[in-house]
Order: structure tokens, then sequence, then C-alpha cells
């Protein structure tokens, strides 16, 4: 009994089903819903991708390098053991412009002092935040570890020369959080020559270079 009133329900459900596929009406209707669903989808799109190339292109921090004193320079010769001695502490302000609408992020770095390409001094840069078309300045000190000096054979012919070049470098990588997190990163590189004998940086060149 049970069983024949199913089958009969089945049946009375797959009369309805046909009834309903056989009514244009709804078919039509179900298609412009479907176009409309697509349009939409499509629209949405097009207007995500126009955002992104024009208002929300990400762009890389602008770094700019304004000063590099010397807040630390000492020097000696020991002539009975034939030992130098050289303190040397740089101090640079580095202006990092974030030119997007939205925040950056920027992870944990590191600065290096170079000395003729040898690594002689580094100090970290902690991650932090740049608000919406703002700016930080940054202090970076840098302070060149003799012992990673004194294994470099041009060390003494500069001393001599009065001349001590140096390079600064550093890495600034980050996220910009437009529709989704992109990532960038600017990069500078100073060149500067310290005087030995006037405790002053001479020259300073600095080179900024950014990749997206
Ligand atoms: C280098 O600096 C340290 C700490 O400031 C000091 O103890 C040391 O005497 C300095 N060395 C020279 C050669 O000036
Ligand atoms: C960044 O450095 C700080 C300490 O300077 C540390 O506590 C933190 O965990 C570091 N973050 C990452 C992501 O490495
Ligand atoms: C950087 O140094 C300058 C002067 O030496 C100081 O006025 C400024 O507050 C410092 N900024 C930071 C973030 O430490
Ligand atoms: C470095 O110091 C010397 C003498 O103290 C001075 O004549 C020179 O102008 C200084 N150079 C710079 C770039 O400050």
């Amino acid at each position: 009994m049970e069983v024949e009133s199913l089958k009969q329900e089945e049946n009375k459900t797959m009369m309805m089903m046909a009834q309903h596929d056989r009514n244009p009406n709804k078919k039509r209707r179900r298609k412009i819903i479907c176009l409309v669903v697509i349009s939409v989808i499509l629209a949405l799109a097009l207007i995500f991708t126009i955002l992104g190339l024009t208002v929300f292109k990400a762009k890389r921090p602008v770094i700019t390098v304004n000063s590099a004193v010397l807040s630390d320079l000492h020097f000696s010769f020991d002539m009975a053991r034939l030992r130098v001695f050289l303190n040397v502490t740089v101090d640079t302000s580095v202006a990092v412009k974030n030119p997007n609408r939205v925040g950056f992020e920027y992870i944990n770095s590191t600065a290096l002092l170079k000395y003729r390409g040898d690594v002689v001094g580094e100090v970290p840069v902690p991650a932090g935040k740049i608000g919406a078309r703002d700016s930080k300045i940054m202090n970076v000190t840098l302070t060149l570890m003799l012992d990673r000096v004194l294994s470099n054979s041009n060390l003494y012919s500069d001393i001599m020369s009065g001349t001590l070049p140096l390079q600064t470098y550093a890495r600034i990588a980050g996220k910009v959080r437009m529709l989704f997190n992109i990532h960038v990163v600017s990069y500078f590189s100073c060149d500067l020559e310290v005087s030995i004998s006037s405790r002053n940086i001479t020259k300073l060149q600095c080179h900024y270079k950014t990749k997206l």
C-alpha cells in the first residue's frame, strides 16, 4: 500500500516537473536572470580591473636620504702593537614616503654599512606602518665594527690617504592593502667618503632603486 502511494507521489512530481519545463515563460525568465547575473559579474570584473589599474594602483615607497653625519669618529694607531683603533658611527636620516591612498606596512629589515664590499656594520630597521600619503623619518645609526674592517687589506692605504670610502644600504619592503595585498619594495644605497683628518663626511651620493 505504502509503496504504491509513494510511486503515485513520484509520478505526480514528474508530471509537475515536465509541465514546469514546458512552460515557455518560466524558461525565458530563467534565461534572462542568467544573463543578468553574468552581465553583473562581467561589469564588476571590469570596474575592479579599471580601479586596480588606476586609482588603486600600488606605488612603491619613495625613499629620500636627507642627511648623513658622523656622530663618532675616533682614530688612533698603537705603534708598539701595530694596531689600529677606529670608531666610526654614521647617523643617516631617511624619509620614506607612502604615495598610496592606503596604508603601507613594512616588514623587519636590516640596514648595512659596507666598506669596499664587506659588511662592517648593521642595524635592524623594525617593522612599521606608514599611513596613506604620509611620510616617516627613520634615523639609521650604523657603527663600524673594527674587527670586520681590520681583515680588509685596503684599510691601511685608505687610512694613509685620509679618506675612508663607506656605503650604507637598506631595503624597505612591505605590502599595500588594495583589493588584495600588493608587495612593494624600495632600496637606497649611499656612497660616502669619511675624511679622517677633518672628521666629517666629504662626499655623499645616494642611489634609489625600486622594483614592484
Ligand atoms: C670606540 O667607542 C667605544 C664606545 O664608545 C669606546 O669604548 C672606545 O674607546 C672607542 N675607541 C676608540 C678607538 O675611540
Ligand atoms: C620583527 O622584529 C621584532 C623585534 O625587533 C620581533 O619582535 C618581531 O617578531 C619581528 N617580526 C617578524 C615578522 O619577524
Ligand atoms: C631622528 O633624529 C632627529 C634628530 O636627530 C630627531 O629630532 C627625531 O625625533 C628622530 N626621529 C626618530 C623617529 O627617532
Ligand atoms: C669638513 O670639515 C672641514 C674642516 O673641518 C671643512 O673645511 C669642510 O667644509 C667640511 N666638509 C663638509 C662636507 O662638511
